[in-house]
């Protein structure tokens, strides 16, 4: 009995282990694919258990991929659809970027699980997209410092949970979205702190309906905007508004007097509009430190007595407000006070700072007004007086008293060593507060409502080093210092800038691990800054340093090599300019020496022209006409590749023309290689190559035209062409016979690595043709059967063996074709909404019942009650996607079981008679292989054209 116990223990072990190693490998591939293309990825990022073996950057719960922080990684490269596979994460960081480009995918709003979204200073573009709002868990969401455009999309009012919002420093434009019409608004958000969309291009009214009294709102900024009209007085209602900015927009009308009930607030902007009316009265508002009104068209006053009443104010701005009369002198009293600035108004009389010198107080700026005496003139005070442009500065012999020249800012601050004297450091390193020659990391901290105005203040200083420090102890980050320098107000934002740098403790440099860490503390706002500082943000350096990335340390030595190494480099380049300008002038027509293609034009027989079968050379001028110029109009298709073009040849033949975006080109050899490869494939299957083009910096192939689309369109319903079962029975048919044909009468054998549904082309007949052989790679170690290869090829369709081993064999295409096969049973994408189709089926499938029980999964438009042959050739997928490549059959069985079920369905597969045979192209070198290409193990077309990569819907 124990023993049967034991057994099934570790039967169960071992079934868990095996469901949770697979989901680890599901994650692994999904985050192969998402990365495919970056640069600068982790070098920890080996192996394929991103959760098992120290993966820089990951986070996993149970075995699923929960957490992604590569925050300042120096990655280069975008984000694409396939974020949508790891389908647990709940932590998103990729923060400080600059190379991360190109737009959110909308798939983005299949993260149901997502909760921390942080995109801050990357380089992304375009619009946020609406599906955003399907983030229901989101509660932090950091799009700031980007190139984002578009509105604000509206669905973000669906983010129930958010607490954080911050969109700042972008160029989102129209409306701040309320409800209406069918969609949410902001003012949905209840539970949302920090409305952050400063510096942006937002217009129209600030909508009334944004606030009321059921909202959490501490920080709201829109400063910078060109927001227009009043400013509502359901602002008041929020009365756990901490800083309000709608600074630096053109907003009208007076400003609401029940703002005065904002207790709460401390940081109040409100300059540069077009506010009328009389100045706000803001008494009893004592928590306020830091009021700038300026620049408004307010009614002509006295200073307020509110001015002189607020215990904790550091600033107060009133430049330009249409103030007069005479400065009360309980103005400059006040314990807190920093800074006054009442530049450019009517101010008259006596100037008396009372005993100002035993406060705080450093600035007090009166440019431009019409004050006439200074009562401390002859005293010995410290307060910084600006009386420029006043009558008492007019007269000539006081135009050099110190009250009488313009205010200039001399604050700064450094921190300082701890109680040691720096050593001097090599090159690059940098000495430490505690005087540790190490690398730091760097960057610019910013407070968008900075509470005081005092920026020679030390104690500030302390106050958020500290902070830092406690936030990065907490975390056990490996930091030994921190420090703080260059504080400035920039003028134009009125953000205040600090550089930070943290300092390493265990090394003189930080890994990946301990940026990203970092990064993320303060990209996160786990850091706890002092309340003066908030809210703040992030910009980091980029960090060059990595512990282990030998090749961006420099030395003396080092920059000398360098700089020799680039000087020759310049002269060669040059000198080969040179020649080439030379030679083009008195160029005969090309020399052949850098170009295999050079001569072919005018030599059919030079040893250097590819040997083409049925494949013809165009010149880039004939394409450009026969595509009118490459014109938007006869794209048919684009990727990352670059585009196809449609064009007809005047011999009235369609063909479809794939041009190579420059970053796909490849080197001149590779190219022939490619085409001569292409050009010796014929098949009824498989699509034919009809010429290239290899001029000017260009290349480019010329297919024959396929007329009805992809199988995908087809299948997804795009095309409209309708796909009963017997065509689709037709189209397995004839692209198993296609592939088999490059696995078995090719020669040499070729694997296509890429087999999906969307390579695969219909043509006027709906008889399936193979394409893309973008991908292909040929079989050439025979004796070993595989080619040891970088994976390629596209999720989902991907067999697991192979990228595992990472070695390649044609049962690799036998997997692909398997799914495919899924593909036409159920018209669903291989993977679709993080279900994978294999693991689908096999869940529904049994045997034991009729049409073994997959009623549920099959595509309702195959449109028959028992597709006759179905169960069968689900079968034979199931078969075609074995785990292991030995158990799966090979294109040729599965050509003849597919016939066996046509004639089970009562096609006739005869009649879609395999010309295979007739049209095998037999080598020109008699069947003795040549081998081209065996000398170039990591050879790969994708650089040429790497295929489309079809997003799943
Ligand atoms: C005002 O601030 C205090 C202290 O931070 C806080 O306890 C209180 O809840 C705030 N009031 C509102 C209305 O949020
Ligand atoms: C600096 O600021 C602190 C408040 O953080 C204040 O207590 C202190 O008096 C200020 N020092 C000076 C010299 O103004």
């Amino acid at each position: 009995m124990e023993q049967v116990f034991k057994v099934f223990l570790l039967l169960l072990l071992c079934q868990s282990l095996l469901v949770s190693a697979q989901s680890s490998y599901e994650d692994f591939v999904s985050l192969q694919s998402l990365t495919e293309s970056w640069q600068n990825k982790p070098p920890s990022w080996v192996g394929s258990d991103p959760c098992g073996s120290g993966w820089e950057g990951i986070r996993c719960t149970n075995l699923r991929v929960t957490s992604i922080i590569l925050a300042s990684m120096n990655l280069v490269g975008k984000l694409s659809s396939d974020i949508q596979l790891l389908s647990e994460l709940d932590t998103l960081d990729l923060s400080y970027n600059k190379g991360l480009t190109g737009t959110i995918p909308k798939e983005i709003g299949n993260l149901r699980k997502l909760k921390t979204l942080i995109l801050v200073g990357c380089s992304f573009f375009g619009s946020i997209p609406d599906s955003i709002g399907s983030l229901q868990q989101l509660n932090f969401l950091a799009l700031n410092s980007n190139q984002f455009s578009g509105n604000i999309p509206p669905t973000i009012g669906n983010l129930s949970n958010i607490n954080w919002l911050d969109l700042s420093d972008n160029h989102l434009e129209g409306a701040i979205p309320i409800s209406g019409q069918g969609v949410l608004g902001l003012e949905k958000l209840l539970k949302a702190k920090h409305f952050h969309m400063g510096n942006n291009r937002l217009s129209g009214g600030i909508p009334a309906q944004l606030f009321h009294s059921d909202m959490s709102l501490v920080h709201v900024l829109f400063d910078s905007n060109q927001l227009s009209g009043g400013m509502p007085s359901t602002i008041g209602v929020v009365n756990s508004l901490e800083a309000v900015r709608f600074d630096r927009n053109q907003l009208s009308g007076s400003v609401p007097s029940n703002i005065s009930n904002l207790r709460n607030l401390s940081d109040l902007y409100l300059s540069n509009n077009r506010l009328r009316g009389p100045l706000p009265d803001l008494t009893g508002m004592n928590l306020l430190t830091y009021v700038d009104l300026s620049n408004n068209t307010f009614d002509s006053s006295d200073i307020p007595s509110w001015a002189s009443s607020l215990p904790l104010m550091t600033t107060l701005k009133l430049e330009n407000t249409n103030l007069g009369g005479q400065i009360p002198v309980s103005l400059f009293n006040q314990p807190s006070l920093e800074t006054v600035v009442l530049k450019s108004n009517q101010l008259s009389g006596t100037l008396d700072i009372g005993n100002a010198d035993s406060n705080r107080l450093k600035l007090i700026d009166l440019e431009n007004n019409t004050i006439t005496d200074f009562t401390q003139r002859n005293m010995n005070y410290k307060v910084s007086v600006v009386l420029a442009r006043n009558r008492i500065c007019l007269e000539a012999e006081a135009s050099t008293e110190r009250y009488c020249q313009e205010s200039q800012s001399n604050s700064i601050y450094s921190t300082l060593p701890n109680n040691c004297s720096p050593p001097p450091c090599s090159s690059g390193q940098i000495s430490s507060p505690n005087c540790k020659c190490s690398h730091p990391y760097s960057g610019t901290l910013y407070a968008r409502a900075l509470s005081f105005s005092d920026l020679g203040n030390g104690s500030y200083y302390k106050e958020l080093e500290l902070s830092l420090m406690t936030a990065f102890q907490s975390q056990n980050l490996p930091v030994d210092s921190v420090s703080l320098s260059n504080p400035f107000r920039n003028a134009s934002t009125d953000y205040f800038e600090v550089s930070l740098k943290v300092f390493p403790s265990s090394s003189d440099r930080f890994n990946r691990t301990g940026v990203s860490n970092i990064a993320f503390v303060i990209s996160s706002q786990l850091l706890k800054a002092p309340k003066f500082f908030l809210p703040y943000f992030f910009i980091a350096d980029d960090y060059g340093y990595y512990a282990g990335n030998e090749s961006k340390k420099s030395s003396h030595i080092g920059i000398i090599v360098g700089v020799v190494v680039a000087v020759v480099v310049f002269l060669a380049v040059a000198l080969l300019a040179g020649i080439y300008v030379v030679r083009q002038k008195k160029r005969a027509k090309g020399s052949a020496e850098l170009n295999p293609f050079a001569n072919w034009k005018l030599n059919k027989n030079n040893g250097m022209a590819p040997q083409l079968k049925g494949a013809r050379w165009f010149s880039l001028e004939e394409l450009k006409k026969y595509t009118n110029n490459f014109s938007e109009d006869n794209t048919v298709g684009s990727g990352g590749y670059g585009k196809v073009y449609r064009a007809v040849l005047p011999t009235g033949e369609l063909v479809a023309i794939k041009r190579a975006a420059e970053e796909s080109m490849q080197g001149a050899v590779e190219f022939k290689t490619e085409i001569e490869l292409l050009s010796r494939v014929h098949h009824k299957n498989l699509v034919g190559l009809a010429g290239f083009c290899f001029e000017n910096g260009e290349q480019m192939l010329v297919y024959e035209y396929i007329p009805n689309g992809t199988l995908m369109d087809s299948l997804s319903g795009k095309s409209g062409i309708r796909m009963d079962w017997m065509r689709r029975l037709k189209v397995a048919l004839g692209a198993a016979r296609g592939l088999a044909y490059l696995h078995e009468l090719a020669n040499p054998p070729i694997i296509h690595r890429d087999i999906k549904s969307s390579n695969i082309l219909l043509d006027e007949h709906l008889n399936a043709k193979v394409a893309d052989f973008g991908l292909s790679k040929l079989l050439v170690d025979s004796e070993r059967g595989h080619i040891t290869t970088q994976v390629k090829g596209t999720m989902g369709y991907l067999d697991p063996e192979y990228y595992m081993t990472q070695q390649l064999t044609e049962k690799s295409d036998v997997y692909s074709f398997g799914v495919l096969m899924l593909e036409l049973v159920t018209a669903r994408r291989p993977i679709e909404k993080g279900k994978y189709i294999v693991r689908e089926v096999q869940n529904v499938m049994d045997t034991t019942k009729e049409l073994f029980n997959l009623h549920s999964i099959i595509d309702p438009l195959i449109n028959q009650v028992t597709p006759r042959g179905l169960d069968k050739f689900v079968e034979l997928a199931m078969r075609c996607v074995k785990e292991y490549a030995a158990e799966r059959p090979s294109m040729a069985e599965v050509v003849k079981e597919i016939e066996n079920i046509m004639e089970l369905a009562g096609l006739n597969p005869a009649s879609e008679s395999d010309p295979t045979t007739e049209e095998i192209d037999v080598d020109a070198n008699g069947g003795k292989l040549r081998r081209p290409y065996a000398h170039d193990e990591g050879f790969s077309y994708s650089g040429a054209f790497p295929s489309t990569k079809v997003e799943p819907q």
